[in-house]
């Protein structure tokens, strides 16, 4: 597993490891593990100094570019334990793909696909007893690129920290698995075609974070956001891609350019489509999805992301208008994609299309 990987280990020693929260009720993103995976990038050396090292804090300038102009990129996978304690990694080349595109937006350097994978993989394997085996729960993983160099003026940063760490979780919403309440916001926007809304960087959290605050405090889960022109077709729910079951059609908004990628998403449309179902990848209005609710040819609605997996949604408000979907119910489609999503993820279920990678 450590031949090969120009990579250093540094393990954390018997005072450095942290007791293990209880895999009840660990919530999202509270507990990190023992390690993290840290590589440096200079433009005279380029990516230099990676290694495996206990987890600790940095020490950064406050200049660093990161926190006045926000090159920032990250993304989330997961690690899963079968039932013979083997450890398995969701489509992680996809997400290391991912960051590349975002990387690549941001004018960021592009990561050494082979280096991250191999070091990912170490350190997934290292901490693996921190994968929690409850029912529900898994390992979130967190790679990060940021500005380092601390210098004021806007141009892309001469050096940058790439980390990945790694926490416990149970279900992104308190809901869990159950249906959320969504509220659709025509007052704020997420992201505009020629933006970044199809990268995965931290200032489009940032930016929704306000939208997200009023819904909840209107008593919603989560918002869905309207395209930023129009406030007319539909684009994402919270941090996650949407779906909806309309008559025979399973239809989701197109990558257009505003909207993520989500692994997730293709997973699904992939999933769906090998039952037999019908996928559309197609603009949808909020008229489209009201009238479908009005007249029940709009079955289900759930939104697909790697935090939250699968997220019916039971119900959602537009113009103080509430509008209930399969009477608040998670859909016998919503509840067979999560539990094949998971069987596969867990290594219980054939995994067809080759989306597992094993650890150890
Ligand atoms: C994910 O689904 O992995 C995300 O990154 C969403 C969220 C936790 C920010």
């Amino acid at each position: 597993m450590w031949e090969n990987l120009e990579i250093g280990l540094e393990k954390a020693s018997q005072e450095q490891l942290k007791e293990k929260p209880s895999q009840d009720g660990l919530g999202f993103g509270a507990h990190f593990t023992d390690h993290m995976f840290l590589m440096k990038w200079d433009r005279e050396r380029g990516w230099h100094d990676a290694k495996i090292c206990p987890y600790h804090k940095f020490m950064l300038d406050p200049a660093a570019m990161v926190f006045h102009y926000g090159q920032a990129i990250f993304e989330g996978m997961k690690a899963y334990k079968g039932n013979k304690e083997q450890v398995y990694l969701f489509r992680p080349q996809d997400n290391i793909e991912r960051m590349n595109v975002s990387a690549l937006r941001l004018c960021m350097p592009r990561l050494p696909v082979e280096k991250v994978f191999k070091g990912l993989k170490a350190l997934v394997y290292l901490d693996r007893d921190w994968i929690p085996t409850v029912p529900g729960a898994t390992l979130y993983i967190r790679p990060t690129m940021i500005a380092v160099e601390p210098a004021l003026g806007v141009r892309p940063s001469g050096q940058y920290y790439f980390f990945i760490i790694m926490c416990p979780v149970g279900s992104y919403y308190p809901e869990g698995f159950g249906p959320t309440k969504i509220y659709v916001t025509d007052k704020y926007a997420r992201a505009v075609k020629g933006g970044v809304g199809d990268v995965k960087t931290s200032g489009n959290y940032a930016a929704s974070i306000m939208a997200a605050q009023e819904a909840h405090q209107a008593g919603y889960t989560q918002v869905l956001w309207l395209d930023a022109c129009e406030h007319k077709y539909v684009e994402e729910v919270g941090t996650s891609n949407i779906f909806f079951m309309i008559n025979d059609e399973l239809v989701t908004p197109p990558l257009g350019g505003s909207i993520l990628p989500g692994i997730t998403r293709d997973s699904v449309i992939q999933l769906a489509r090998k039952w037999g179902l019908k996928v559309v990848e197609k603009p949808i209005t909020i008229d489209e999805v009201i009238e479908s609710s009005s007249n029940g040819t709009l079955s289900e609605a759930f939104g697909t992301g790697t935090a939250a997996v699968i997220s019916p949604v039971g119900e959602f408000c537009y113009q103080n208008q509430t509008y209930v979907i399969n009477g608040g119910q998670t859909g016998t489609l919503s509840q067979r994609l999560f539990d094949e999503l998971q069987a596969i993820q867990s290594g219980q279920l054939e995994d067809p299309f080759k989306w597992m990678t094993r650890v150890g």
